[in-house]
């Protein structure tokens, strides 16, 4: 008998307590690392944008640098990094927000987007959505017009679905 066909939740594993005690972290490397897995994370991350006007494509730091980037190439798109704290070397803006363990502070060049464009936002997982939320807040004080917010997995418990469409935001996810 044939195998049952894979899907993108079976090439995800969870490591517990990561980075701290009671955090069951949901490690997407053996997803990355898996070629039918990795090509099918891609395609269907894409899927509802197909034939959408997108300008520019997003990552979040840093596992959305290596979804976002692959996107990107595939529309035949740029790329656009939104960095944690001191790592992007031109003239940023800045904005602080707390996720499921701590808090931080995200950046983007503050030339990275030309006014009007329309951004696509890609990352692995979606929490308090504090991350995104703060990279969307980012590319609107530029000008950009995010068209859509795409991610692996989705922590339904922890509300950032809710509070991405509360901002009018369109949000697609692949897993829970
Ligand atoms: C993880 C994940 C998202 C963020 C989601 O990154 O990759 O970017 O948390 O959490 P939120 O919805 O509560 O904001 P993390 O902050 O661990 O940083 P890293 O990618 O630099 O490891
Ligand atoms: N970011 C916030 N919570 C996370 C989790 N449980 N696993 C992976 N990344 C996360």
């Amino acid at each position: 008998m044939k195998a049952p066909k894979k899907d993108v939740r079976d090439y995800i594993r969870t490591i517990p307590d990561f980075p701290h005690e009671g955090i069951m972290f949901r490690d997407v490397t053996t997803l990355f690392s898996h070629p039918r897995g990795f090509r099918m994370a891609i395609d269907q991350l894409l899927h509802p944008y197909a034939g959408e006007d997108i300008d520019v494509v997003v990552g979040l730091e840093a596992r959305g640098f290596i979804l976002g980037g692959a996107i990107a190439h595939q529309l035949g798109k740029g790329f656009v990094p939104i960095r944690k704290e001191g790592k992007l070397p031109g003239k940023t803006i800045k904005q602080p927000y707390t996720l499921e363990y701590g808090e931080a502070v995200m950046e983007i060049h503050d030339d990275a987007i030309e006014a009007g464009s329309k951004v696509l936002v890609v990352d692995d997982l979606l929490a308090t959505g504090g991350t995104a939320e703060a990279g969307i807040k980012l590319l609107e004080q530029l000008g950009g017009e995010v068209v859509g917010c795409a991610f692996v997995i989705d922590l339904p418990e922890l509300g950032g679905r809710a509070k991405l469409e509360a901002l009018g935001m369109d949000v697609h996810i692949l897993c829970e």
